[in-house]
């Protein structure tokens, strides 16, 4: 007889460029669950506001403007994936100009709690590894397994200044710092669930740590807990 395997959720937080969205990837393929970028959520809408000039601040009704925003966001084969009118939008969710604008959107009470509600809906059934700010503590405060990612501001630099090269995006470095400072910033002290880590999170510091160790820790402690759900986790969730 067929039996489903026990699923858990995995909630990932931590500051920009700890290394969260390729940890959860990893993650999801070894345990063949989906991936729920969160921040890219905040993105796309960053995105949005900004291409119809927006006013961000004061009192809007937040709710009925976003519902109304011809985005969509879905789980297709395991890739999580954002559109504007049916075109993909990845590029230009990753630009600058969102990532300078991207935590004041995210500040915004009615915007959180929109994206919140789209977060816990299109993770209601498990199997899913969420990477985000709040996700231990607002989206999923019951999440089986909760990691707090953090790293060194220079590391955290470096990594993004990379990133951006590998794209093509030619900014100085000096730029990619005081974008994370004003970021790491505004997302620690906002009024409306400011980063923070949840009581019970593991830590997991990846200064000084590869990919493939990371991954080894964060599945060791899935699997740990797979197994206390009464059954061993697929034959592919083996710690490398
Ligand atoms: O993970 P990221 O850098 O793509 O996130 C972009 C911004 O969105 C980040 O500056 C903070 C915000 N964010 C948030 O407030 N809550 C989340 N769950 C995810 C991201």
């Amino acid at each position: 007889m067929h039996s489903e395997s026990p699923k858990i959720t995995i909630a990932l937080d931590g500051f920009a460029a700890c290394g969260k969205s390729t940890l959860a990837r990893d993650l999801c393929t070894a345990l063949n669950y989906s991936f729920i970028d969160t921040g890219a959520m905040y993105r796309a809408v960053t995105y949005c506001l900004l291409q119809k000039e927006m006013d961000l601040t004061g009192d809007q009704p937040w709710g009925r403007i976003l519902q109304d925003l011809p985005l969509a966001w879905k789980i297709a084969d395991g890739q999580f994936r954002i559109a504007l009118e049916g075109l993909d939008i990845e590029d230009k969710i990753r630009s600058m100009a969102v990532s300078s604008r991207v935590s004041e959107v995210a500040a915004i009470s009615g915007v959180r709690t929109f994206l919140v509600r789209q977060q816990q809906l299109l993770g209601r059934a498990g199997g899913v590894v969420l990477d985000g700010r709040d996700i231990g503590t607002v989206v999923f405060p019951d999440a089986e397994l909760k990691i707090f990612v953090t790293a060194d501001t220079e590391v955290r630099v470096q990594r993004r200044f990379s990133e951006l090269q590998m794209k093509g995006v030619d900014i100085p470095i000096e730029e990619v710092r005081n974008n994370l400072a004003h970021r790491d910033h505004i997302d620690s002290t906002r009024e409306d669930s400011p980063l923070q880590a949840a009581p019970d999170a593991v830590w997991l510091d990846t200064t000084r740590m590869d990919r493939k160790r990371q991954l080894g820790i964060a599945l060791a402690a899935a699997q740990s807990l797979l197994e206390k759900k009464g059954e061993s986790p697929s034959r592919s969730t083996v710690v490398p």
